[in-house]
Parts: C-alpha cells; sequence; structure tokens
C-alpha cells in the first residue's frame, strides 16, 4: 500500500487527479470506478482544468459509478447522477453512453443491482476504482456489519451516514433511506485503488481502516487485503497514522 500525505485539501486534491490522469494517459480506454461526496470534487476539478488545457482526453475513457440514492432521479440535484454531471462528465469530452450511474428509480432494485453487476463484468471489469470515506469507515454505501461477499445491492443507510448527508439537503427528512451500491466485492475485484481523505474529522476512520483489525464494523479496512491500494490524504486526516 502506498500512502501520500499533503499538506492541504488543495494538495491532496492534485495529487489524486495525478494519478487518476496517469492512468487515463496510459490506459485510455480505461474503466475507471467514480465516487461522490465532498473529498474527490476538488480531483474533478482538477482533472477538468487539466482538460481545458488539452492534456488530457477521456474519448475513450468508461466510467462506473459506485452508488446512487434509491428513489432520487437522475435529475434531482442531490442524486449522484446530477453530482457527476456538474462536477466532471458535463466540463470533459467523456461521451454519455459511456458514464454509468446505477438508475436510482428502478421498479425492481433486485434486478437493477443484477443488470449493474453484468455492466461491470461486460467493460472487463474496473482499472482504477476511486473511493471516499464516511466517518463510520464506510465505502460507498457499504455500511459496518454489511456482508463483504456482497456485489451490488440495496442497503438502508444508517443514522450516521443520514447526518453526515443531511448537510446536502434542506431538510433531514428529505435524504433518502436507501441506496443503491456497489459491493465490497465489486470494489476488491477493481484492479486498483485510490483512495482519498480530508479533514480531522476523518482521522480516527483513517487509522480504525489502516491500522485496526480487518472487521465488517470499519468496511473500508478490508482494503487491507488488496493487492494495490494507494490512499492520498491531507496532513489532518492521516495524523493518527
Ligand atoms: C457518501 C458516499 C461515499 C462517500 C462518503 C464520504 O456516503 N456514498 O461514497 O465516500 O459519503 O463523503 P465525503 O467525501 O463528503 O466525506
Amino acid at each position: 500500500m502506498r500512502v501520500y500525505c499533503a499538506e492541504n485539501y488543495e494538495a491532496m486534491s492534485r495529487r489524486a487527479a495525478n494519478i487518476i490522469s496517469a492512468q487515463v494517459i496510459t490506459k485510455p480506454d480505461s474503466v475507471l470506478g467514480l465516487a461522490t461526496g465532498g473529498t474527490p470534487v476538488g480531483a474533478y476539478r482538477q482533472l477538468v482544468e487539466w482538460y481545458k488545457k488539452g492534456d488530457l482526453s477521456f474519448a475513450e475513457i468508461r466510467s462506473v459509478n459506485l452508488d446512487e440514492y434509491y428513489g432520487l432521479s437522475p435529475w434531482h440535484e442531490q442524486s449522484y447522477r446530477y453530482f457527476m454531471q456538474s462536477n466532471l462528465f458535463d466540463h470533459i469530452d467523456i461521451r454519455p453512453e459511456n458514464t454509468h450511474v446505477l438508475n436510482g428509480l428502478a421498479d425492481n432494485a433486485q434486478r437493477e443491482c443484477e443488470r449493474y453487476n453484468q455492466l461491470i463484468h461486460d467493460l472487463g471489469g474496473i482499472d482504477l476504482q476511486l473511493l471516499g470515506m464516511g466517518h463510520n469507515g464506510h465505502i460507498a454505501f457499504n455500511e459496518p456489519g454489511d456482508d463483504f461477499g456482497l456485489e451490488t445491492h440495496l442497503v438502508t443507510l444508517t443514522d450516521r451516514t443520514i447526518d453526515a448527508n443531511t448537510r446536502f439537503f434542506e431538510r433531514r427528512e428529505d435524504v433518502p433511506r436507501q441506496a443503491l451500491t456497489m459491493g465490497i466485492k465489486n470494489i476488491m475485484r477493481a484492479r486498483r485503488i485510490l483512495m482519498v481523505v480530508s479533514g480531522a474529522d476523518k482521522a480516527e476512520a483513517v487509522y480504525q481502516a489502516f491500522c485496526g483489525r480487518v472487521t465488517r464494523d470499519v468496511p473500508a479496512s478490508v482494503l487491507q487485503l488488496h493487492p494495490d491500494v494507494t490512499l492520498v490524504g491531507d496532513r489532518d486526516a492521516l495524523s493518527k497514522l
């Protein structure tokens, strides 16, 4: 495992964007596993900047996102599809048909999850999976206690995750209670993992994930078993390592 400690959020974002762009340059038709949340926003901003300068092209890139709120339409401003469009896809040359996000409005959640697993398989698997981490060690929406053997599935969000995500909604009641998420098994099959973490409020989760036992109580701890993980964090988030 490689760990890069950056001075602050901006430097962390640049380092993460560097790693993603190296993947894009060396394999222009890569399958990128993409993440939402506040942490990767700076890295996406940097990628857009490099694209606009003509340094990068995403024309052949395929993307699969980790998760989506169940019950939100792709046009809802807090949906992860909307997030990806406004933070990245609308500003680069990735082909719309090559961007994949779970459908939060699918009538049959089970069938949507199966479709997504098949899609990842048909794309040839994920070359580089970008991940953030929740305060309770969750990755994507795999909450503490979730089975490591699961593929894409429907989850009920914990109170802590709902609290953390309330900042993006007007009221706590507006935060969806369920989500569709890739499972730990999908994530662990990615060839490379890039985790980004920022802020002192993540320090304990980072410590538990990478220095503690591998346990379902801290979903990110499973990454200790992955052969190619890069952790990029700012000084505050890595302060307990
Ligand atoms: C959400 C997302 C995760 C993300 C986490 C942390 O729960 N489903 O993929 O890693 O939030 O988000 P943030 O980066 O805003 O702390």
